[in-house]
């Protein structure tokens, strides 16, 4: 559940500002600022379409920015060096909505990826690293040698999650996690992100849909609509809004299914 919304007092592990991001002649997003604090689960909402995965994928400077800066546990991501640079790299897991494994490989082998990418163990160091992280995100020890095309969506996810726990990151990224899955699998799934955060100390900057984990997993919650930041707050804040997208975003008929299931619970 929430906890201390405090902000003032908090560490900012990623700091945005003035970011604007296009493709071609669109513009996606203009001057938007963001602070993402030290130990909070940020749930990050907004229409489809209006650049929750853009955003994700600029701050992993995956997409280039044309205007902006981002910082990351106070170091500008513009100035870094090559090393620097893959310091920072092992210090975030990500999640991603499109291909959250390859097919090719073995759950246990998608989890060496980043492992192989920037450690260098001897294999039986990486396997045992590897079958904690599928322990982990509890997925049975038998799933480690399956493929992909083997695993139910849930198994799936779960899997990507242990990929991007590999290098025991301090910053999890994930964008729309529990999309596909079952509510009950999806409630379980936050259940995991929860407990995770905690046990870990994670900083978690996750992309939803899904009410119940705004709800119940988020600290805070940001959304996103005409390329900026349109209101964050924790959910009591959020439901507040006056903004016309946020309102109906969190009063609408689906809105009030939820609450109505939390007031039973
Ligand atoms: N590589 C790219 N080249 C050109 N346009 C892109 C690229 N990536 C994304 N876009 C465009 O940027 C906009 C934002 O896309 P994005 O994937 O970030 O949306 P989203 O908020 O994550 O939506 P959803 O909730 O459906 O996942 C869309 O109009 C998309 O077509
Ligand atoms: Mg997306």
């Amino acid at each position: 559940m929430p906890q201390n919304n405090d902000t003032s007092q908090k560490e900012v592990v990623i700091s945005v500002r003035g970011l604007e991001v296009g493709f071609g002649p669109k513009t996606i997003m203009k001057d938007l600022n963001l602070d993402i604090y030290r130990g909070e689960i940020l749930g990050f909402v907004g229409a489809s379409g209006t650049g929750k995965s853009v955003l994700t994928r600029t701050i992993l400077g995956l997409i280039k920015k044309r205007a902006g800066e981002i910082n990351v546990f106070g170091q500008n991501v513009d100035g870094l060096s090559h090393d620097e640079r893959r310091k920072m790299e092992q210090r975030w897991g990500v999640l991603f909505q499109q291909g959250a494994l390859f097919s090719a490989l073995t759950v246990k082998q998608n989890v060496q990826v980043p492992m192989r990418e920037y450690l260098s163990l001897p294999q039986d160091v990486l396997d045992e690293m590897a079958m904690l992280k599928i322990q982990m995100v509890g997925l049975p020890a038998d799933a480690a040698d399956k493929f992909p095309s083997e695993l139910s969506g849930g198994m799936i996810k779960r899997a990507a999650l242990a990929r991007a726990l590999a290098l025991d990151p301090d910053i999890l990224f994930l964008d729309e996690p529990t999309s596909g899955l079952d509510p009950i699998g999806a409630g379980d799934f936050d259940d995991l992100i929860e407990t995770l955060q905690k046990t870990l100390g994670l900083t978690v900057f996750m992309v939803t849909h899904d009410l119940d984990s705004l709800y119940s997993a988020c600290d805070r919650i940001a959304a996103l609509g005409q390329g900026k930041i349109i209101e964050q707050g924790p959910i009591e804040h959020m439901l507040q809004s006056t903004n016309p997208w946020v309102h109906s975003y969190f009063h609408g008929k689906r809105a009030r299914a939820v609450l109505a299931g939390q007031h039973e619970a």
